[in-house]
């Protein structure tokens, strides 16, 4: 089965480097690899040293380069779909007025990204994928939308039950709203099983892996923690954190000895928030990484040693486990202040808040009579009881 590793974490830490050095790597090991950019700010033409087209390149031997433009893989690639989305929005009654131009979502260029991702996967060309995402808010924005879209569609256009075309007359009454015609339907419809597939491929802890990228620094500290609980909040497969920058213990120049503790400082306070997962560590080297050179650095000192690509089976996500008169629903929430979290539920979905983040987790067709007894939060880990109605 082919890997895909998704690199994220704030602006300017070494994703695009550290992505490349595994991109390098994978490619020396003999595996047919792809590095895919989803940030506008490409710069892997300058690290690969070769000029990169709108469609995949090869630079090396078993090393191929995407650079995404996200605008033109929505208005050509992904044209039809585009314009379902747009149509689905209107047909939802949203009071959104300038629907025609999707920009006004924020995130929603770079979902076209990802569909791109997928179905370079799909056609299963390459055995490993390198995705060097945008930073991090935009990552979190990304990764959320395939949820947020097949919750709602999957609320006004149940698809997969019954045929969409047969529901679309009783759907109009029933839920007052305007469905797309036709043609417009299996565009959506189309959609509908994209976003699925795509979140259904993230989500597959076999395939996908989230890697973040961070710097020992109190800023990115504070994101890196944002960052993984939300990943979590999601149930994406974080098992991998980079620290970069990290200076060398031996430098002999009084300058930096205060650095190098405060860095030391970050350094435990990540490795106690990761606990079992990974970590890399990476020095601060004294040139710059833009170039094969560079990137050769970070392969032989640090990923060389190491089973980088392989699945972690240990690291646990969301658990239903069968209990007496019901189910438990473990969420491991690393990084939250209990205070924080909002708990709700509805007839279908539980729906947990924390900050303006939201997540609604569909109850599976056999919890539908269950509703949630107790809940606790303890130790980073959200436990909630369903019994029986
Ligand atoms: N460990 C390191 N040592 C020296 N320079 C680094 C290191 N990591 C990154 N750089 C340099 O820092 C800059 C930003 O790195 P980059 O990988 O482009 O970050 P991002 O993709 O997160 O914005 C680049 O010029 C890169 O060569
Ligand atoms: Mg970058």
């Amino acid at each position: 089965m082919s890997r895909i590793l998704i690199f994220t974490g704030k602006g300017g830490v070494g994703k695009t480097s550290v992505a490349a050095a595994h991109a390098r790597h994978s490619s020396l090991e003999g595996k047919k690899t792809l590095i895919v950019s989803t940030d506008m700010a490409h710069n892997l033409s300058d690290i690969f040293g070769v000029s990169l087209g709108k469609t995949i390149c090869r630079v090396e031997e078993n090393l191929f380069a995407l650079e995404i433009d996200p605008n033109h893989m929505m208005e050509n690639e992904f044209g039809d779909m585009k314009d379902a989305l747009i149509q689905m929005i209107k047909s939802s009654g949203a009071p959104i007025s300038n629907v025609d131009h999707l920009s006004i979502f924020p995130g929603v260029d770079e979902l076209f990204s990802l569909l791109k991702i997928l179905e370079i996967y799909e056609a299963g060309d390459f055995e490993r994928i390198i995705v060097d995402c945008a930073p991090t808010g935009e990552t979190i924005a990304l990764l959320k939308i395939p949820e947020l879209l097949s919750w709602y569609m999957e609320k006004f256009l149940p698809v997969g039950k019954v045929a969409l075309r047969v529901l679309a007359p009783i759907s109009k009454a029933a839920f007052k709203i305007e469905l797309p015609n036709k043609a417009a339907i299996s565009d959506v419809e189309r959609m509908f099983l994209k976003l699925e597939a795509l979140q259904a491929l993230f989500k597959n802890r076999e395939v996908t892996s989230i890697r973040i990228v961070a710097i020992p620094e109190k800023m990115v500290v504070e994101e890196t923690k944002r960052n993984y609980m939300y990943m979590n909040l999601y149930n994406f497969q974080v098992d991998g954190l980079y620290i970069n920058r990290i200076l060398p213990s031996d430098i002999d120049n009084p300058f930096f000895n205060e650095w190098i503790e405060i860095q030391h400082q970050y350094i435990e306070e990540y490795e106690m928030i990761f606990g079992e997962i990974p970590i890399y560590k990476i020095p601060w080297f004294d040139r710059d990484l833009n170039g094969l050179v560079g990137i050769d650095l970070i392969v032989k000192e640090v990923l060389k040693t190491r089973d980088v690509f392989g699945v972690i089976k240990d690291i646990q996500g969301e658990t239903y486990e069968k209990v007496k008169g019901g189910y438990i629903l473990k969420l491991n929430l690393p990084c939250v202040e209990k205070a924080d979290v909002k708990l709700h539920e509805s007839l279908t979905d539980i729906i947990i808040k924390i900050g303006n983040f939201k997540r609604n987790i569909p109850k599976p067709s056999t919890l539908r009579n269950h509703e949630i007894a107790n809940a606790k939060f303890d130790e980073g880990i959200l436990t909630i009881t369903l019994l029986e109605k």
